[in-house]
C-alpha cells in the first residue's frame, strides 16, 4: 500500500534533521548504511509522532490483509541513513505481519525498494521470459516501486522479499516498523499477540 503525502514536506524535513542525530549503528552489509537500534514507539516523541500518524493506515492495510480491521500496534521501528553508493541486501521481516517505510526525504530512483518473489528453491523453475511475453505485475519475479518523495509511506506484508540497490542519488532518510495484529483467529484457532 502507498500513502502520498502522509507527511506535509516541512514536517518530513524536520524530522530527517531529527532521525540522522539518532542514527548510531552502521549496518552489517554496507558501511553506507547506518541505523538507530530498533525500538519500541514509545521511545522518544520522533517515533512515537511517526507510530501515531501511520497506525490508522496499518490497520487500513491490515483488513486488505486479513479481511477485518483489527487492534495494530507498532513492534519495531528504527531510523535507515542511505548514503550515496549504499545500499541494503535483500532480507524479510521475521515475527512481524506489516512493515513499512516513511520516507523523510525522496529516495532517488537507483535506491527506490524493489520487492521479489522469490529467490527459488529446492525445485525446478518454469518461465516464459522473452521479447514477446509482456511482464506484469502477477507474472512478474521483481517489483520496484515507483518514484517515491518525503513525507509518503509504503507498506508490506512482512514475508516479503525486498532490497534497496546501490544509493547513486543524495542520502536518503527513511523510518522503518514492523507491526503486529492484537490476535489472529482461524475458525476458532486463534492466536494472540503481543
Ligand atoms: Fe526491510
Amino acid at each position: 500500500m502507498r500513502v502520498e503525502g502522509l507527511l506535509e514536506a516541512p514536517e518530513a524535513s524536520a524530522l530527517a534533521a531529527e532521525a540522522v542525530e539518532a542514527t548510531t549503528l552502521t549496518n552489517a552489509y554496507s558501511d553506507l548504511l547506518s541505523h538507530t537500534p530498533v525500538a519500541g514507539a514509545e521511545t522518544n516523541s520522533l517515533f512515537a509522532t511517526l507510530g501515531g500518524r501511520v497506525l490508522p493506515k496499518v490497520v487500513e492495510f491490515g483488513e486488505v490483509l486479513f479481511g477485518e480491521a483489527l487492534n495494530w500496534q507498532i513492534k519495531e521501528i528504527w531510523v535507515n541513513v542511505l548514503e550515496p553508493g549504499g545500499r541494503q541486501a535483500i532480507h524479510t521481516h521475521a515475527n512481524s505481519f506489516i512493515s513499512g517505510v516513511i520516507y523523510l526525504t525522496p529516495a532517488h530512483p537507483s535506491a527506490n525498494l524493489v520487492f521479489h518473489k522469490a529467490l527459488g528453491g529446492t525445485g525446478f523453475i518454469f518461465g516464459n521470459t522473452n521479447p514477446n511475453a509482456r511482464i506484469n505485475a502477477f507474472n512478474g519475479g521483481k517489483w520496484a516501486m515507483p518514484q517515491t518523495n518525503a513525507g509518503d509511506l509504503v507498506m508490506f506484508p512482512s514475508h516479503l522479499l525486498h532490497e534497496v540497490p546501490v544509493n547513486q542519488g543524495a542520502r536518503r532518510i527513511s523510518i522503518a516498523f514492523n507491526a503486529i495484529p492484537d490476535r489472529l483467529d482461524n475458525f476458532g484457532y486463534a492466536i494472540r499477540f503481543s
